[in-house]
């Protein structure tokens, strides 16, 4: 299985440095193409930055997608402020990422509203990347399993398969920190949600599982090398397309 490298901007940037940062990364790509054997490059921007980066990667025919931060629950309607998956589809996205922690923890977002969210990427026929993970107090009681079982068993909707869905396992302690889990925590943990997703989907076994949380390009090659990590979701590191490219060269 290629790993796939994924960029979540958060909100972060102008028009500008988008387009820029989307340059950079796919003259990077284009110069050193062993790179697509191993890995498929995905980039998540602001949505207000989506037509920069697509600008960008439609004329140099670059092998990167790009996709949504986020969705709403619903097809379309009175919902001020939000965006759809119709709309991002639309738009040529073929990955949105639902359920991060920041999502979780700022707009009260539970696991119900996120299989929503995903179930409406699977109706278009986009991959939804399901974000898990504990809390930092969740981890030291020794109850990250069943935080992050609990999140498998209630965000993936009854339309989730191998092939629309990718999981991101980030523990919340992780994100933006310095302080990525270790590979045995990692290790650990990416069997456990193999082990879940066998209880819920027949394919469980090609489910991508990415590791988030503090990836650089100095603790990639770790991170990869650990059994059911099938890529990375990057915050900080994404922003600069050395670091994003050094994190795929590790693959
Ligand atoms: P980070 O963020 O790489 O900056 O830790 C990861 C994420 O939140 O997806």
């Amino acid at each position: 299985m290629k790993k796939l490298i994924a960029g979540n901007w958060k909100m972060n940037g102008s028009v500008a440095t988008a387009q820029t940062l989307t340059e950079d990364i796919a003259r990077a790509v284009a110069a050193e193409p062993a790179l697509l054997e191993k890995n498929d490059f995905l980039i998540c921007p602001p949505f207000l930055h989506l037509s920069a980066v697509r600008a960008v990667v439609i004329p140099m025919k670059a092998p990167i997608d790009f996709g949504g931060q986020d969705c709403a629950h619903t097809e379309d309607g009175a919902y001020t402020g939000d965006i759809s998956a119709d709309m991002l589809h639309d738009f040529g996205c073929r990955y949105v990422i639902v359920g991060h922690s920041e999502r979780r923890q700022h707009h009260n977002e539970t696991s119900e509203l996120v299989a929503a969210k995903a179930s409406r990427i699977h109706a278009k026929g986009m991959i939804a990347i399901i974000c898990v993970g504990e809390k930092e107090n969740e981890r030291g009681a020794g109850h990250e399993k069943d935080v992050v079982g609990q999140q498998i068993g209630h965000s993936l909707p009854s339309s989730a398969t191998a092939e629309n869905t990718v999981i991101a396992y980030e523990p919340v302690w992780a994100i933006g920190t310095g302080k990525s889990a270790t590979p045995e925590d990692i290790r650990v943990m990416h069997r456990f949600i193999r082990e879940k997703l066998q209880e819920k989907l027949e394919d469980s076994g090609r489910v991508r599982i990415l590791y988030g949380g503090s990836v650089k390009p100095d603790n990639a090659a770790a991170l990869f090398a650990v059994e059911n990590v099938d890529g990375a979701l990057i915050g900080g590191a994404s922003l600069k397309a050395d670091q994003y490219i050094g994190i795929a060269q590790a693959a």
